[in-house]
């Protein structure tokens, strides 16, 4: 598998794809991720609130490809920040690392800018600190959420990951992340498979002998993303990966930008942005 990387704030590489493992299921996360790295993933995305730690550190253990050689991200659930102390906070991380069966993580992450961000965000850093979370991001941040966070913040988040695609592309947050020197990472970056539909993404797609979802995660690429698609199917593994041999004009990039619409797959009430303001 030919996969390209980029290299974080702090120097830490992680590769431009991963797999997402948000919706997939108990029972066949494991299997998932063996197969996922014996293609040739480096990179798996899991969170606390997907439920699948644990078979996602079964499959890596399956796959026989030494540990420190996968980049591992995983995440904070809200719920464990709301009304919870900083001692809580910290055994909710220790919890994932026992689920992962692992003493570090590549990547942790606040997964939704809800409750108390400002304790989570000193645990996380003091993980940092301690080297059992070798980069630290969130997702789901807006711009007014970074803003409040920095104005505290003694280490950047190395990463902020977000939903995009070409109806729901969020690049003023997008380009305002990357300005910030935090690397934009997108989730859903097929729309949970609603753009591979996309007229403009079909044109493409047939232009250059790809599929809708290549185009897709090579505009991501394109515009300087990390991502992370999912699929429990080898073949789309295989697919989702192999989009380093081909480039979209300017005006190819533009013209899927220019697909917004304004329709988010993510359900946004759950980490309801008020909250913290
Ligand atoms: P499956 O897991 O059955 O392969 P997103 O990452 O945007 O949330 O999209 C994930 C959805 O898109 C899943 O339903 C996944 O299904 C599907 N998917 C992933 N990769 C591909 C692909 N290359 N072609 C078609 N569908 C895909």
């Amino acid at each position: 598998m030919n996969m390209e990387y980029v290299t974080l704030a702090n120097g830490l590489q992680v590769p431009k794809i991963g797999l997402g493992m948000w919706n997939t299921y108990e029972g066949e996360a494991a299997k998932t991720v063996e197969t996922a790295v014996r293609l040739g993933y480096r990179r798996i995305d899991t969170a606390m609130g997907y439920k699948n730690e644990a078979e996602v550190g079964e499959g890596i253990r399956k796959s026989g490809v030494p540990r420190e050689e996968i980049f591992i991200s995983t995440k904070i659930w809200w719920a464990d920040m709301v009304d919870k102390d900083k001692a809580h906070i910290r055994a909710t991380f220790e919890k994932s690392l026992s689920n992962l069966g692992t003493d570090y993580v590549d990547m942790y992450m606040i997964h939704w800018p809800v409750g108390d961000v400002k304790a989570a965000w000193e645990v996380l850093e003091e993980l940092y600190a301690e080297g059992k979370a070798k980069s630290i991001g969130v997702c789901n941040f807006q711009k007014h959420h970074l803003e409040d966070l920095l104005a505290y913040a003694k280490v950047k988040p190395m990463i902020n990951q977000i939903e995009s695609h070409p109806t729901f592309t969020q690049d003023e947050l997008f380009q305002y992340t990357k300005s910030l020197g935090i690397q934009p990472e997108i989730w859903s970056p097929l729309g949970r498979g609603a753009d591979l539909q996309n007229e403009t993404v079909g044109a493409i797609a047939e232009k250059y002998g790809k599929s809708p979802a290549q185009v897709m995660l090579r505009w991501h690429i394109q515009r300087g993303a990390t991502t992370i698609p999912k699929s429990v199917h080898e073949e789309r593994m295989i697919q989702n990966a192999d989009i380093f041999d081909f480039a979209l004009t300017d005006e190819e990039m533009a013209a899927l930008l220019a697909e917004e619409a304004g329709t988010p797959c993510g359900n946004y009430k759950q980490g309801d942005y008020s909250f913290t303001r």
